[in-house]
């Protein structure tokens, strides 16, 4: 994933960095044809955190928030997904955390945006659509409960997010992949909603799901993501609440745009 895509306009950007086994791309926007900032007026790059539970709204909030800002957007709960695909394919326990750690290690999880649409790449191969079934799901949330996979996967979102100007979007990085995040959120959603968005979503794809499911899937792997030992999904004590229940995308990422812009002055 070095270099220039075979498809057309997607270009190398910051925090591309194969070395690691990871990578990000953004389609390129222009900056070339940006005026120079004027001496005196650097903006800073911040590092910000979005933590909270499935169907909270972090995606969409995140990637939106990413574009307004021009930052790279990353999301772990992706690269758990990647792992989670790889032990089915190659037939991994779940549980052989050692086993685990050397498979998250030796991938190759890249990220590439283009029209809006982020795309995620494991070794060279295209598996958006194949990391969002419920089987996969159900196997990332049990996979991230073992200590091995967690480490192997922080240190790759810390180098991804090493030089600031991005958001991450997952369970534990305002608590322990950066707890030294610049602004940190904590965004939830009444139960009942998160399973109605996490349904639309299935059905909007074409998938076929039956809503009950949608909703035992949803809990369970909340219980399990909150409960296990290993960095649980918690709010950090200094990050901000947002209740995305009753409000549109609009209204959150611009409440969250103020925030950033106020921090990073
Ligand atoms: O965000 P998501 O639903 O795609 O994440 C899939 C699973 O990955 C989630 O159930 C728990 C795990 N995960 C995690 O443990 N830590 C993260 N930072 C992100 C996701």
């Amino acid at each position: 994933m070095v270099g220039r895509s075979k498809r057309k306009g997607l270009t190398r950007s910051a925090a591309l960095n194969p070395a690691f086994g990871v990578g990000v791309r953004k389609r390129r926007s222009g900056s070339s044809l940006r005026k120079p900032r004027p001496p005196g007026r650097r903006v800073e790059r911040l590092t910000i955190a979005i933590d909270g539970p499935s169907g909270a709204g972090k995606s969409t909030v995140g990637r939106a928030l990413a574009k307004r800002l021009g930052y790279i957007y990353i999301d772990t709960g992706a690269m758990y997904r990647s792992v989670a695909l790889r032990v089915k394919e190659k037939g991994i326990s779940p549980e052989d955390d050692s086993a685990l750690q050397q498979l998250a290690s030796s991938l190759h999880i890249s990220f590439v945006t283009e029209n809006e649409q982020t795309h995620v790449f494991c070794d060279g191969e295209d598996i958006t659509e194949a990391i969002r079934t419920p089987e996969i799901s159900r196997l990332a949330s049990s996979i991230s409960k073992q200590k091995g996979v967690r480490e192997a996967l922080g240190r790759m979102q810390r180098k991804m997010g090493a030089e600031g100007g991005v958001i991450l979007e997952g369970r534990d990085i305002g608590t322990v992949v950066f707890p030294g995040a610049d602004v940190k959120f904590y965004l939830d959603a009444e139960s009942d909603e998160r399973v109605r968005r996490r349904y639309q979503e299935i059905v909007e794809k074409g998938g076929k799901v039956i809503f009950r499911e949608t909703k035992e899937e949803l809990v369970q792997r909340d219980y399990n993501d909150m409960h296990r030992i290993h960095s649980p999904l918690k709010k950090a004590d200094d990050a901000l609440f947002i209740d995305s229940t009753h409000r549109s995308v609009e209204e959150i990422v611009e409440e969250m745009a103020r925030i950033v812009k106020a921090k990073g002055k």
